[in-house]
């Protein structure tokens, strides 16, 4: 697993640090918001009463220093914790002036690469990909409309109990724009080689996810086992030709990178069938008495990657195994009910994929497996269909035990509207 340095650069309001910091979260990483560190010094000007001009001979005694500490990004400038005035509107107008200091930004460049050297960060700014970490492993360029940019400012504001109108900060992003981009030193532009996001009718999950994947592509590199492949090219082909499988939502799924797949679990075929519709190497979680009836099944299952699980406090093991695949890269297929269901109708979902999903920071797939107890002589000839639907997926973001009851009420939830639908 490499671990790499991703630069997201963009206007104000396009989302980069809400994005930057769900990331940083998945994929454990330091978010390093540069825009702070500017407005540090600012703060800094501020506080001591100094024209802005001054900052240019002052700045080279100044130490200055980022902490991200319980989720918060915390500024010091020489020892004094300036991060509760970062975000005063006089130290925003101070900011944006001694952002165009050619003195203030070399200074802040070494403090920068200090991140970049480090690697496993997500900076954001406005040139990052261009001028600080122009050698950065994934370099993503965020706008999105000007008047969405302005609304979701004006909620920010209003959120925060400020009162503002909506014409006064549609005016000064049109401001920050032109000052962004028409600097002479570091103005904000697209890196060449920088995937461009238009964010405006985008969820916040939805760009996340489009970066992860990106991300995880990177990290990533190892390949699938031979005889998965050969399952893939040569198996899954006959088999859907033969039962008329259809699979829905395959796009969703990663090409690289971790993932749970929590499909409901009705007969013994499932995991293939999951394993087909998913078209990567899996593992699932399977109960250990699948491996003491028949020995030839007993090799087969384990040959396609089950992990024998007991029951009760016995199933740790199998969970400590899944957690090591999935910091691997790997997917793992859990069957949150626990175990088939006679009726077809989904059980109560058990924690277990949740709380995994949680501690190691991955995406959850839910899947919905239908007609799959009709048997293949109606998948044959065609009077019913093997269908699989995997749906679009559900990012933790944090791993409390009540955030974690509710993410699996949200994976519950999406499973049985993949039914209902
Ligand atoms: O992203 P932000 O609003 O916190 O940025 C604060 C100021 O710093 C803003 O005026 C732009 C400037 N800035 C910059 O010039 N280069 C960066 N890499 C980050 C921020």
């Amino acid at each position: 697993m490499r671990k790499i340095v991703i630069a997201i650069d963009g206007t104000a309001g396009s989302g980069k640090t809400t994005i930057c910091l769900k990331l940083a979260y998945l994929l454990n990483y330091t978010p390093v918001l540069t825009g702070k560190l500017y407005r540090g010094i600012g703060a800094y000007i501020k506080r001591h009463n100094l024209k802005p001009e001054e900052i240019k001979e002052k700045i080279k005694d100044l130490k200055i220093e980022y902490k991200f500490e319980k989720n918060v990004p915390k500024i010091f400038v020489n020892g004094e914790d300036l991060t509760s005035e970062l975000s005063d509107p006089e130290v925003e107008k101070i900011t944006s002036k001694i952002a165009e200091f050619k003195e203030v930004r070399s200074f802040l460049y070494n403090v920068q690469r200090e991140f970049v050297e480090r690697k496993g960060v997500i900076m954001e700014g406005r040139d990052i990909g261009t001028v600080i970490a122009p050698d950065a492993d994934l370099k993503i360029y965020m706008d999105a409309d000007i008047k969405i940019r302005a609304e979701r400012r004006l909620k920010d504001f209003k959120e925060k109990g400020k009162n503002v109108n909506y014409e006064t900060v549609l005016k000064e992003l049109e401001k920050r724009d032109k000052r962004d981009k028409e600097r002479v030193n570091a103005p904000l532009k697209k890196a060449k080689d920088a995937y461009f996001i238009d964010t405006t009718n985008k969820t916040i999950d939805e760009v996340v996810y489009e970066i992860l994947k990106l991300a995880y592509e990177k990290i990533y590199t190892s390949k699938d086992k031979l005889r998965w492949r050969i399952a893939y090219v040569i198996v899954y082909p006959i088999i859907k030709w033969l039962f008329g499988m259809k699979i829905k939502g395959r796009e969703n799924i990663l090409k690289r990178g971790p993932c749970i797949i929590t499909p409901n679990h009705v007969t013994f075929w499932d995991p293939p069938f999951v394993g087909f519709a998913v078209k990567r190497e899996c593992y699932f979680l399977a109960k250990i008495d699948l491996f003491v009836t028949n020995p030839l099944f007993a090799w087969l299952i384990r040959t396609f990657n089950a992990i024998p699980i007991r029951r009760g406090a016995g199933a740790i093991s199998a969970y400590e195994r899944a957690e090591e695949l999935l910091k691997e890269g790997k997917v793992v297929i859990i069957f949150p009910e626990g175990t088939r269901s006679k009726t077809g109708k989904l059980l109560p979902f058990k924690k277990g994929a949740a709380s995994l999903a949680c501690k190691v920071r991955v995406p959850v797939y839910p899947v919905y497996i239908e007609n799959v107890k009709e048997g293949p002589l109606k998948w044959i000839i065609r009077k019913k269909r093997l269908r699989i639907t995997i749906d679009k997926p559900l990012l933790p973001s944090d791993n409390t035990k009540e955030y974690v009851e509710e993410f699996n009420k949200k994976i519950e939830e999406r499973v049985k509207n993949l039914m209902a639908t």
